[in-house]
């Protein structure tokens, strides 16, 4: 009886220090006029129920405290807004100090130059720097007719094999961008640089705790090695005679002598800005369209037709040119409607640098907000039967891609640079994936929906030539 007694008395004393410790960090973290919601457990907030509900969270809290709450994820006090309105001014008002807000370890480990970490005119002039090398003029002229003959080349043997989609799109997402970044040498270093590239990777969502053994040290060092390599890189192509190369690398050099004044720095984190932001966004849609086309035969057998009137125009083997690009007006509606049901981005983080009045709440000095795109992805006034697949959509409303609500590719000042070149890169796979095979899914596996959109085993399909 003694040792019942114990027991229970012991599981009461547990329980009250945890209401107490609640409490406690419930009252750390409560000022006048900051949103309702919980934080959760000090440190650890509530990024364990956000992590393994993801949207049901949102759900919940948002029923329980309003489209805006409070919480603390991630290792940041936070103020999540579900509220569409409300995203788009968040958006749109980085000057009234609402800037990107993504964690230590991303901005550590992906450069202090890179353009998530910038504001005001030098984000200004990183950004204009950036649209020269993949805005939408270099894309039409100089970008895909070599983005044409690498993916011809990276989808020639397919037939008669088992293909792991969600690894082939990585591997696509990331040779596109590194061959377009060093055409020539992209052979020769590409193995070990994008061995190095996914450790770096993997430190860049991390605890930054710089000890070894932690995924932040192992990022950290990983850097050091891009670094080097890149470093490398411009050395050499700085003795050769000029007009030997003609990519990216070439055009930071000389751009950065000339036009922007960029430092070997500058040159090196703009490298790592484009292979990072265009990677896992590039594979991720890539792989979901392949598997809504699988199950929507429908929309498949329209998007096939889009592409073989292209090639019946052409000769066999002629590269598919600017014109075709803006010709594919169904396979445009594929990608926004591949984005938007799979949610490839669910949401962006910005940091206050000020106490800001949002909708009435003050989100203090220094907590992060997470612009939370997820839910108007869903929301029947904006897209009816949301849970459809129905690429159809964008073309019945064709004002629909630049509704003020739909920020599929961000918005305000840091609109994504890489749009354009984000669907080209899409429209280019899927027009040799559609017009040269046809694929049936092995079956049974699963697709995980958050916090990123993955396959934990794969995605495999069986390919044959048409
Ligand atoms: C389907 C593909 C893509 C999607 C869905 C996508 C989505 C987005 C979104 C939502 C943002 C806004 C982030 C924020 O506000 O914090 C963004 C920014 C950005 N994206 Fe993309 N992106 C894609 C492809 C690419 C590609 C191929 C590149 C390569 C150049 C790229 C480069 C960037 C950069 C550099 C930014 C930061 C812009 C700034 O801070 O001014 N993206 N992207």
């Amino acid at each position: 009886m003694e040792g019942l007694d114990m027991v229970v008395s012991c599981l009461a004393l547990g329980l009250l220090f945890c209401f107490f410790v609640l409490k406690w960090n419930e009252f750390r973290y409560s000022r006048r006029g900051v949103p309702p919601g919980t934080m959760g457990w000090p440190f650890f907030g509530e990024t364990n129920e956000f992590l393994k509900l993801g949207p049901q969270f949102m759900r919940n809290q948002k029923a329980r405290y309003g489209s805006v709450f409070k919480s603390h994820i991630l290792g940041s006090p936070m103020v999540v807004s579900t509220d569409a309105e409300l995203n788009r001014f968040i958006l749109l008002n980085e000057a009234k100090g609402l800037v990107p807000g993504y964690p230590q370890s991303m901005v550590d480990i992906l450069g202090s130059r890179n353009i998530a970490a910038v504001h005001g005119s030098t984000h200004r002039y990183i950004r204009n720097n950036l649209l020269s090398l993949v805005g939408t003029p270099v894309v039409k002229d100089r970008l895909l007719p070599r983005l044409d003959k690498h993916m011809r080349l990276f989808l020639s043997n397919w037939d008669g094999k088992t293909i792991d989609i969600q690894q082939k799109t990585k591997e696509m997402a990331f040779a596109m961008a590194f061959k377009q970044i060093a055409e020539v040498e992209s052979s020769s270093i590409y193995d070990s640089f994008k061995c190095e590239f996914d450790k770096f990777l993997i430190g860049t969502l991390s605890l930054p705790v710089n000890l070894p053994g932690t995924n932040y040290h192992l990022g950290f060092k990983s850097r050091a090695d891009v670094v080097k390599t890149l470093t490398e890189l411009m050395e050499k192509r700085r003795g050769a005679t000029a007009g030997t190369y003609d990519d990216m690398l070439a055009h930071l050099l000389r751009d950065g002598t000339t036009r922007y004044g960029l430092t070997d720095e500058d040159i090196i984190d703009q490298i790592i800005t484009i292979l990072y932001s265009g990677y896992e966004t590039m594979s991720t849609t890539s792989m979901m369209a392949v598997k809504y086309l699988h199950d929507h035969q429908e929309a498949l057998q329209e998007l096939r037709d889009e592409h073989f009137a292209i090639r019946k125009r052409k000769a066999a083997e002629e590269p598919i040119d600017w014109n075709d690009i803006k010709s594919m007006r169904f396979t445009r509606a594929v990608v926004f409607e591949t984005l938007r049901l799979a949610t490839v981005i669910n949401g962006v983080l910005r940091k206050t640098t000020q106490d800001v009045q949002l909708n009435g709440f003050t989100v203090p000095k220094g907590w992060r907000i997470y612009v939370y795109l997820r839910e108007i992805n869903y929301d029947p006034l904006l897209y009816p039967e949301p849970l459809k697949f129905n690429p159809w959509r964008w073309l019945q409303d064709e004002k629909l891609e630049s509704n003020n609500y739909v920020l599929l590719f961000g918005g305000g000042s840091r609109l994504c640079p890489g749009k354009e070149l984000g669907i080209v890169k899409v429209a280019t796979f899927l027009h040799y994936l559609v017009t040269t095979y046809r694929w049936e899914e092995i079956g049974g596996e699963k697709m995980l929906e958050f916090p990123r959109v993955k396959a934990p085993n794969g995605y495999h399909v069986n390919v044959m030539k048409i």
